[in-house]
């Protein structure tokens, strides 16, 4: 089964607005608003997605200023594919479409915030657990604005 499944996979660099939100629900992650998703995915310096027939069940992004900063972002394969190493093919790709522009004498960074407790899925990529050296960790907050036009952060 798991073989076969690879077998079956195409990758592509598009997702609608709805499939990506739907992706993200499969992993218990926030639905992001219509606009907000429709502009994300847009500004996408690199996108891949991993197709079964006709449904995406997939993906990885990576944001970038295009020099210097690439930065992985919305990983995610639907818990009912996890396993296929769909993953790692998706960040092998992410990485090699960064590493296939980095020349001689040249030095880029490639971040991410790992999920909980997927560190260990990321460092077989050699991503390196912060903190670590004079590496603090990774932070991040969220910012929301309820119906009542209230904004918190969290
Ligand atoms: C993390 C995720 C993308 C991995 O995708 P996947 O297709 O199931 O992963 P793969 O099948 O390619 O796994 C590759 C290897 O990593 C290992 N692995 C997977 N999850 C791991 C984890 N949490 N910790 C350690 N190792 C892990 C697998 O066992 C496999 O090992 P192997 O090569 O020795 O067989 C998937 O679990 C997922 O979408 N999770 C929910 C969303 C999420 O947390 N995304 C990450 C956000 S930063």
């Amino acid at each position: 089964m798991k073989g076969d499944i690879q077998k079956k996979i195409t990758y592509t660099d598009v997702i609608s607005v709805e499939a990506y939100n739907k992706l993200r629900k499969s992993v218990n992650w926030i639905t992001v608003a219509k606009n907000r998703a429709r502009i994300a995915l847009g500004n996408s310096f690199f996108l891949c997605v991993a197709v079964l027939g006709d449904t995406p069940i997939g993906m990885v992004r990576i944001i970038s200023d295009g020099g210097y900063s690439y930065f992985i972002t919305d990983v995610i394969v639907n818990p009912e594919y996890q396993g296929n190493h769909i993953g790692t093919e998706l960040i092998s790709k992410a990485l090699e479409f960064i590493k296939k522009d980095v020349l001689e004498g040249e030095t880029v960074m490639i971040s991410l915030m790992s999920a909980y407790q997927r560190e260990g899925f990321y460092k077989k990529f050699g991503f390196h657990q912060r903190p670590f050296g004079d590496h603090g960790s990774g932070m991040s907050v969220w910012v929301s604005r309820d119906e009542e036009g209230n904004v918190t952060s969290y």
